[in-house]
């Protein structure tokens, strides 16, 4: 009920405007932390559009989420620069080492995975955020420093 009353009030605010539906979404995740499904519903029925095409917008911008972040979120950069420099494999590692895909937490809660397309650390890719500090020159031994940082 509050998830529904909050959602569309953040609607109303933003109903007026010429593309309403990033701001929406925007709002709502800064608002729960993620976008629940039934806010997304909501969303889809307010501004007339099905909710594969709601979700197809999520799922284009890599920033929102569908389920709660885990404790910490760590986001391993896949963008051009990182790649070049082995960053897919040592993500590709890491994912197979926790069982986890893009975007999932661990069973615990404590870790969320997350993509992200540039930290701004090109010359020192392979690189990596967890949570707000952001590290560089990643290989398989200092990311799971980091890892282990967030209790994994
Ligand atoms: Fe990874 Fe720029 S490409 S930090």
């Amino acid at each position: 009920e509050a998830v529904s009353a909050r959602t569309a009030a953040i609607i109303e605010d933003h109903l007026q405007r010429e593309a309403p539906l990033l701001p929406i979404l925007h709002d709502v995740q800064v608002e729960f932390g993620y976008v629940p499904e039934i806010a997304l519903r909501l969303v889809a029925e307010k501004l007339n559009l099905s909710r594969a095409e709601v979700h197809g917008v999520m799922s284009f911008y890599h920033d929102f989420r569908r389920e709660p972040a885990g404790h910490h979120v760590l986001k391993i950069c896949r963008a051009e620069a990182c790649q070049s420099m082995g960053g897919e494999a040592l993500a590709d590692g890491l994912r197979a080492a926790l069982g986890l895909d893009w975007h999932e937490t661990t069973a615990d809660g404590r870790l969320t995975l997350e993509p992200v397309y540039c930290l701004g650390l090109c010359s020192c890719a392979p690189a990596a955020m967890l949570d707000d500090a952001i590290y560089g020159r990643l290989d398989e031994a200092t990311l799971k420093d980091v890892v282990a940082e967030a209790g994994q």
